[in-house]
């Protein structure tokens, strides 16, 4: 039996105990109103799920609303070019969920007769969608019994139960699993998840954990023991590397030369600035790679950018240039600077392009979106 059962003297109802209280909570005071609540619908839940992977609800929620403004249906979504994806996910970071989004509503589409499965097992089998994401939507929407496995989910149950180690680490993950399966309850699984995620957002904070006001205080290992701060454990420090990049950013008449980021690799499928390769001269390589001629070059203040497992310093380079030829090959386009709104330029492309506009430099619409 796992160690749940010998947690408290009185524990030997400890699992029903623990859902019960987490669904008691929720009903007063979870959250009941956002806008994937309150449905069934799992095309609805599934790309809330989505989009709240690693990004806070408050982030998430005007994307939320321009998406399905822009792909109501599945459907929509699935016969629409993945450009017009990766353009409404601009700004939300890490890319590849939002063309795995496009996959898997081409695979509901294609193998599911555009019904999404309501097995988690198959559910788990389409592009983008893992184990924890899978069982969210089953409960949600499939009235299934299966837990889920996010960092709020994580945080409340390494504390409640004095788990040691690093949550994200193999070993640790399997153990979560296996007590989350012992504590699903046999019915509300919906609640029960959803609180558990509302109890991780709202009470049981990284920082500053709201102890007076958790249903599970008195059960609370890292409370009892006066850990809060140290559980869940960090990530074994690795020194995150840092690296650099200029961005060119080349400018005729009121236009930007734009290319397309490679599939793979960050800001895969994006639009960008074109990135100096390192050791390269930029007029040289303007000139030889773009077809322009370079009539002056000036630095812009570099920003920082943080990925998960690298730091970006980005140097931009503004050069006022003139093209040599009209031919463009695929993927560079000349962009006007008041079109750019919509594209699906990276945060940290737009912010160098909106610091242009502010300085005076050219016009930049703000987004129209
Ligand atoms: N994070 C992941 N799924 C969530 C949900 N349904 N509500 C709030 N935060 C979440």
């Amino acid at each position: 039996m796992p160690e749940i059962h010998r947690l408290s003297p009185n524990a030997t109802r400890l699992n029903d105990d623990f859902a019960a209280r987490l669904i008691r909570w929720h009903k007063r005071h979870g959250r009941h109103d956002l806008p994937w609540q309150n449905t069934r619908d799992p095309y609805r839940v599934w790309l809330s799920e989505i989009m709240l992977q690693q990004t806070q609800v408050a982030t998430v929620l005007p994307y939320y609303r321009r998406f399905l403004d822009r792909f109501p249906q599945l459907a929509t979504l699935a016969a629409s070019p993945v450009e017009d994806v990766m353009a409404l996910w601009s700004g939300l970071g890490y890319y590849a969920r939002a063309r795995n989004l496009h996959a898997c509503a081409q695979a509901v589409i294609g193998a599911h007769q555009g019904k999404f499965p309501g097995d988690p097992d198959v559910i788990a089998g389409l592009p983008g969608i893992g184990r924890s994401t899978a069982n969210s939507i089953a409960t949600f929407c499939f009235g299934a019994q299966a837990p889920i496995m996010d960092g709020n989910v994580k945080r409340v149950l390494c504390r409640a139960f004095g788990i040691e180690g690093f949550p994200g680490g193999a070993a640790v993950q399997k153990r979560l699993w296996v007590l989350a399966g012992e504590l699903m309850p046999k019915r509300d699984g919906a609640t029960y998840n959803q609180a558990q995620m509302d109890l991780g957002a709202m009470v049981c904070t990284r920082a500053k954990p709201r102890c007076d006001a958790c249903p599970l205080a008195d059960i609370c290992v890292a409370r009892a023991t006066g850990r809060t701060a140290e559980l869940p454990e960090r990530k074994p420090r690795v020194t995150i590397p840092q690296r650099e990049a200029t961005l060119l950013v080349l400018l005729h008449e009121q236009r930007v030369l734009l290319e397309a980021r490679p599939p793979a690799g960050i800001w895969g499928g994006l639009l960008s600035l074109p990135e100096l390769p390192v050791g390269a001269k930029a007029s040289e390589w303007t000139a030889q790679r773009y077809a322009c001629r370079v009539i002056t070059v000036s630095p812009a203040p570099t920003l920082d950018h943080a990925f998960s497992h690298f730091r970006l310093r980005i140097s931009p380079l503004l050069m006022d240039v003139e093209p040599r030829t009209v031919a463009m090959e695929p993927g560079l386009s000349w962009t006007a600077l008041d079109a750019l709104a919509n594209a699906a330029l990276p945060a940290p492309v737009r912010r160098i392009l909106e610091a242009l506009h502010a300085s005076g430099s050219k016009p930049l619409d703000s987004r129209k979106r």
